[in-house]
């Protein structure tokens, strides 16, 4: 007999029918004459009931039966009495594939803390919460696929190995085959980057929308989609050593066509999540529901389906980076000195601002446009003000900064004045400077941050448990 994903039983088993189901033990009660399992093969979130006559099977077997141990079950489908389920599979015959002993086995039917989890990131998968965060993780990566190549957009890999600091903001992590204790020195000291495997220094990229540029400016529309690194100390539930963005590039977009863009693609996989994952976003909603059930009531957040619904639905509001500073500085927040760090013209926002324009004045994603060019990379289109660039930072409740984006800067000259200003080495970047030179025109882009994403769709709380293995300052277990 095939066996039969659970999924697919719940979903069209019919009683009378005699089927195979595999799956891991999540809990087994019972009474001295039939034991109650609830089997989960990862295909949903939702267990399948396993009834077991103890008096048909030897007791060995029984005693092998706990949270943890694979088995193969076969028997009849039979309608349930039970609440939650339609059917139940009653088994004929009871295969372990695999025991986990209970003295042993760290995945306990009980609430588990999130560090515990985080401890044993290898076995969390087996819990409801981190199956169904990494079903939407899957469920999502999809969805963007789906949607460039909807759009017409290629997809275009990036290089993870790079000599180039694509946001110039030096915080990346070298990749070398020298010796750490015995480098090779040139004359005056130095360590010898030509004798290294690439002949001059690489690193592992923090973006790929330089390469992304070459391509959109031929192919009209990229999107990249991989891992990015950056070697920031930021040991906050925002920040990954090694995170994935997706990037899209496109040719004759402007700052307009790009806010456009990233607000119909977010609203897009939003649909997709409440479209495609109900049972995963019921779970993660009921799941959030109980964790803050002890904070008061104005600290707790929408509902988590609310809460996809409502940025569904609603425009995200556009204004400037200065419109936003007046809103600050004029705010009770401020006047109360509830703010931890300064509101200034000229500083980069913080998270804390960032939440509060989103959630407690807007009450709604945000796009903030026009930074001060000081606070942004050398690549973006500088304004005819002198003092702001065309930037484009999308702010969602509960994350802050989900998206950072911009207008390029098109002109050769005026981008190699400011690559100058900023100490970008101009001579390197040269390969860069071609697409200004042959045929440049008003091209745009935004990074997507996918772990961000996956957060706010997720209800989740810490960035470090929506990524299988988390790669944190002091910590790169797995
Ligand atoms: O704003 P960022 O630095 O923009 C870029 O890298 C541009 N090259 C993107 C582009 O225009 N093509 O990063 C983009 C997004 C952020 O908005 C945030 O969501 C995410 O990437 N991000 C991080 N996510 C997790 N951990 C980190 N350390 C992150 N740094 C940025
Ligand atoms: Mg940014």
């Amino acid at each position: 007999m095939k066996r039969i994903k659970i999924k697919e039983l719940l979903k069209s088993g019919k009683a009378g029918e005699s089927v195979v189901a595999k799956g891991w033990v999540r809990t087994k009660r019972g009474s001295k004459n039939v034991f109650f399992i609830a089997l989960n093969d990862g295909s949903t979130i939702n267990n399948l009931q396993v009834v077991v006559d103890v008096n048909n099977f030897e007791d060995a077997l029984l005693r092998e039966i706990n949270t943890g141990a694979a088995l193969s079950v076969s028997g009849k489908l039979v309608e349930s009495a039970g609440s939650g389920q339609n059917i139940e599979l009653v088994a004929d015959q009871v295969e372990l594939l695999g025991a986990a002993d209970p003295e042993k086995y760290p995945i306990q039917p009980k609430k588990h803390s999130m560090e515990f989890l985080r401890e044993n990131a290898h076995l969390r998968f087996r819990t409801n919460t981190f199956s169904a965060v990494f079903r939407i993780r899957h469920a999502m990566a999809f969805a963007i696929h789906k949607y460039f190549n909807e759009k017409g957009f290629n997809y275009l890999h990036t290089p993870i190995i790079t000599a180039s600091d694509a946001e110039g903001a030096g915080q990346m992590f070298r990749v070398t085959t020298l010796d750490a204790k015995n480098p090779p020195l040139t004359e005056d000291g130095a360590v010898d980057f030509s004798q290294d495997f690439f002949g001059k220094p690489t690193n592992l990229t923090v973006s790929g929308q330089l390469e992304g540029e070459l391509g959109a400016l031929a192919l009209g529309e990229i999107y990249t989609f991989g891992p990015t690194f950056r070697a920031e100390n930021s040991n906050t539930t925002r920040h990954l050593a090694e995170f994935w963005m997706i990037e899209p590039e496109m040719a004759f977009y402007d700052l307009k066509d790009n806010m456009d863009l990233a607000e119909e693609f977010l609203k897009y996989l939003i649909k997709y999540a409440l479209e495609n994952c109900m049972d995963d976003l019921q779970f993660l909603a009921k799941r959030l529901q109980e964790e803050e059930k002890d904070k008061p009531q104005d600290q707790r957040s929408m509902d988590l389906i609310e809460k996809l619904n409502f940025v569904l639905n609603n425009d995200f509001i556009r204004l400037t980076y200065t419109e936003a500073i007046d809103i600050l500085k004029n705010s009770p927040y401020y006047k109360k000195k509830k703010f931890q760090f300064p509101v200034e013209w000229g500083i980069d926002l913080q998270s804390e601002h960032e939440r509060y324009l989103v959630e407690k004045h807007f009450k709604c994603p945000v796009i903030l446009t026009n930074y001060p060019k000081d606070i942004k990379a050398f690549y973006m289109k500088q304004n005819d003000d002198g003092k702001t660039v065309g930037a484009m930072d999308v702010l969602f409740p509960q994350i802050g900064e989900i998206i950072g984006g911009s207008q390029r800067e098109e002109n050769l000259e005026k981008l190699e004045t400011r690559m100058r200003e900023m100490h970008i080495p101009v001579e390197e970047m040269d390969w860069y400077l071609d697409t200004r030179r042959f045929g440049s025109v008003v091209h745009s882009g935004f990074g997507l941050g996918f772990e961000r994403f996956i957060l706010f769709v997720t209800g989740m709380g810490n960035i470090r448990d929506v990524i299988p293995f988390a790669r944190t300052p002091k910590n790169a277990e797995f």
